[in-house]
C-alpha cells in the first residue's frame, strides 16, 4: 500500500499536532455549551476519533452518512445515506466534522439539511481544506490543515474505498489512478 504513495504531505506527528490545535479551538468555542460532534462517514471517522479525545469538555457523538465520490477521483452525485435520529438533531448545537472540504457541496448540503431538521446551531470542522477546488460559497468554521489541489489519501481519506488506514496523508502515484480509471472505463471495478 505504501508503494502506491508518491509523497507524504502530512506525517503522523504533524497530523496530531494540527489536531491538538484545532481541538483547543473547538474546546474554547463550546466551553459551557452542550454540543454534539456529527462525524460524516466514512472519511471523517479517523479524524473525529482523534479530535474528540483531545476535547476535554462534555460532548455527544453522532454520525451522518454521505458519499459524493463513486470509485474515482471525480465528484459524482452527492448522496446522503442516513441522518441521526430527530431527537439528536432538534434543538442541539451540532459540530459537523468531515475529512476534507473540497467543492463544498457535501458540507453545505448537510448543514442546510440539519438546520432544516431543527438544529439550534450548525458549525463545521474539517481535517483538510482544498480551497482551490471550491465550487459553492462555503467555508469551514474550524480546519486542521490546508492542502494543495491534489488528490490525497490516508488518515480516513480513500481512493476507490482503499487507503483509509494509512496513518499519514499522501498523494497517490499517478499510475495508480490511471490504472483504476482504465479498469473503470472497461466496466470493471478498480482494485479488483
Ligand atoms: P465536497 O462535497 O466536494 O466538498 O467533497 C467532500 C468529499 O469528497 C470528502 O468528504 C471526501 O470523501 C471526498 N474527497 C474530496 N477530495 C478528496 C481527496 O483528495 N481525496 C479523497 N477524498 C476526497
Ligand atoms: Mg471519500
Amino acid at each position: 500500500m505504501q508503494d502506491d504513495i508518491e509523497r507524504i504531505l502530512l506525517s503522523e506527528a504533524e497530523i496530531l499536532a494540527g489536531i491538538d490545535r484545532v481541538a483547543a479551538e473547538v474546546t474554547a468555542a463550546y466551553r459551557g455549551r452542550e454540543f454534539t460532534v456529527v462525524s460524516v462517514l466514512k472519511g471523517s471517522c479517523v479524524f473525529a476519533s482523534d479530535l474528540i479525545r483531545r476535547i476535554p469538555i462534555p460532548l455527544e457523538l453522532a454520525f451522518v452518512g454521505a458519499s459524493s465520490y463513486g470509485d474515482g477521483t471525480v465528484a459524482g452525485e452527492l448522496q446522503t445515506n442516513f441522518f441521526p435520529a430527530d431527537q439528536e438533531i432538534s434543538g442541539r448545537n451540532l459540530l459537523l466534522v468531515d475529512d476534507i472540504l473540497d467543492t463544498g457541496r457535501t458540507l453545505q448540503r448537510l448543514s442546510r439539511e440539519l438546520e432544516h431538521r431543527g438544529a439550534r446551531s450548525v458549525r463545521t470542522c474539517v481535517f483538510l481544506d482544498k480551497p482551490a477546488r471550491r465550487s459553492v460559497e462555503f467555508e469551514a468554521d474550524f480546519r486542521a490543515f490546508e492542502v494543495e489541489n491534489l488528490f490525497v489519501v490516508g488518515y480516513g481519506l480513500d481512493f476507490a474505498g482503499r487507503y483509509r488506514n494509512l496513518p499519514f496523508v499522501g498523494a497517490l502515484r499517478e499510475e495508480i489512478y490511471a490504472t483504476a480509471m482504465r479498469t473503470l472505463s472497461e466496466g470493471g471495478s478498480p482494485g479488483a
